[in-house]
């Protein structure tokens, strides 16, 4: 008997082993629940999704999370096979072009930056809408998006996805409102620390932003298994009176001006 025993969850943005939705999965499965994973077609079939999905009996639905279509049949499959309302959702969804195409902030191509922001941030109002409509999250279900500290300060290189990031949390907020008036279900944010996965490669300045903040925080960066027991505490009943928060999972690092024994 898990913290997580008898409840449901959807997973978006599992695509290999080091990803943060791919710790989160196996972490709510470890807690007994329920997972149904998702991604986009062209993830599954690059990835290695198909085999978290096949070791540990999950449904893998594929699903473009910018497309309001692909979000109403993801939805209504994860609940015909559940049979039932989601208890909880993960949005671990983000991409750059900008980023991967190594364009400076002040160069972005703007149908690149549409798509980070659509791909990174409005795809939790698709999927929180997504499941409004179709009333697919019980009551006290918990949401959880990942997020990143370049959402509010300004972190070198990290470009069009601090934008992205910024409306996402924003997105979190109104939406908790919406949820919570609806049926208690919260929405909150995990900011977790820079973490060596794809998406965390794509941003240029990552190894060095790694080192600083491992060794300017105090308890050292957060992984991305410290990531994963935080989401299974949202989503679990002891955090059931937490919402629109955002939920620091990065050492201590935001908090911090001068660390004590750093040697940079
Ligand atoms: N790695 C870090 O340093 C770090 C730090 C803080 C927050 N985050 C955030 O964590 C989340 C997960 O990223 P990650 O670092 O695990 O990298 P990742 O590359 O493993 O995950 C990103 C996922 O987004 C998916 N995706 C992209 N476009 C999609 C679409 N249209 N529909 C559905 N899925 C789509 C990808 O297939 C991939 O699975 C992201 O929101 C990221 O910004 C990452």
């Amino acid at each position: 008997m898990g913290i997580l025993s008898g409840k449901k969850g959807l997973i978006f943005g599992a695509l290999d082993e080091r990803s943060l939705a791919w710790h989160v999965a196996l972490a709510c499965a470890s807690a007994g629940a329920e997972v149904v994973l998702t991604n986009t077609s062209s993830a599954i079939a690059l990835g290695t999704i198909d085999s978290l999905a096949k070791e540990h009996g999950m449904l893998l639905v594929p699903c473009d999370a910018t497309k309001l279509d692909d979000l109403r049949a993801l939805f209504t499959r994860a609940q015909e096979h559940v049979g039932g309302k989601l208890d909880f959702v993960l949005h671990g969804v983000a991409q750059s072009m900008n980023l991967r195409r190594h364009k400076g902030y002040e160069e972005a191509n703007y149908n690149y930056f549409q798509q980070t922001l659509d791909v990174s941030a409005l795809s939790l109002h698709k999927i929180l809408r997504t499941a409004l409509e179709l009333d697919a999250i019980s009551e006290y279900g918990s949401v959880v998006a990942l997020s990143y500290l370049g959402s509010e300060r300004y972190c070198d290189g990290y470009n069009d996805m601090g934008d992205a990031k910024a409306l996402l949390e924003s997105i979190a907020r109104q939406f908790g409102a919406i949820y919570g008036a609806h049926n208690k279900t919260r929405v909150n944010i995990v900011s977790q620390s820079p973490t060596p996965t794809k998406a965390g490669g794509s941003w240029g300045g990552l190894d060095y932003w790694y080192r600083y903040t491992d060794q300017l925080s105090p308890l050292g960066n957060a992984s991305a298994d410290d990531c994963a027991q935080l989401c299974v505490a949202l989503f679990s009943d002891l955090m059931r009176s937490v919402t629109m928060q955002t939920i620091y999972s990065d050492g201590g690092f935001g908090r911090t001006v001068l660390a004590r024994g750093a040697r940079l």
